[in-house]
């Protein structure tokens, strides 16, 4: 495969709501991928192309020295393959480039998978939101990883 990734276009937004849908319970309407692409300044919306499709996206918001990671799937067909990594790595060194420093994000109680990618990365758990997802009220782990020079591979 010839993996690219590249900034999210209004191109990509239909392949990226694709996506989003298959891989969340609670998906972000259309119109949220355009403003994040389209106005809002903190975005940092990245794709990974693989031979011409887009199979995967994140959208991180930069805060002041941090990168929350906002929303991040793989397409459940390309899964399992280290694409979700090098799309989290590449997310979070063009982050560092541009002074970041940490990164947060809030994840499923449930979603062992995210978590233990996360883990690898080295963000740690920080706090729990109680009932924090609106469709199961399930609980959110917060975590973050305070040390961007030691992400996997230097
Ligand atoms: C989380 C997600 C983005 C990972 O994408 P991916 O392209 O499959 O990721 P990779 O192939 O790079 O795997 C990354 C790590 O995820 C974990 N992982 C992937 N598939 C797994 C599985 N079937 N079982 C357990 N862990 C798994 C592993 O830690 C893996 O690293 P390793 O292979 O070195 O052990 C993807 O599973 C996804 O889109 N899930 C649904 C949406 C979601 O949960 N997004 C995150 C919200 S916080």
């Amino acid at each position: 495969m010839n993996l690219i990734i590249r900034k999210m276009t209004l191109e990509d937004l239909e392949a990226v709501v694709a996506i989003d849908q298959v891989s969340f319970s609670l998906p972000w309407p259309a119109r949220s991928f355009q403003f994040e692409v389209m106005d809002n300044e903190a975005s940092r919306c990245w794709v990974v192309e693989a031979d011409g499709r887009v199979i995967a996206m994140l959208v991180g918001w930069l805060i002041v020295d941090e990168l929350h990671v906002a929303t991040f799937a793989t397409h459940p067909d390309f899964r399992g393959q280290g694409i979700g990594k090098k799309l989290l790595l590449h997310a979070l060194r063009i982050a560092q480039e541009e002074g970041v420093v940490k990164s947060f994000l809030e994840v499923r109680a449930g979603n062992q998978v995210a978590q233990k990618m996360y883990r690898e990365f080295g963000y740690v758990e920080d706090g729990i939101r109680k009932e924090y997802y609106k469709d199961n009220a399930e609980d959110a782990i917060l975590m973050s990883l305070n040390d961007l020079s030691r992400l996997p591979g230097g």
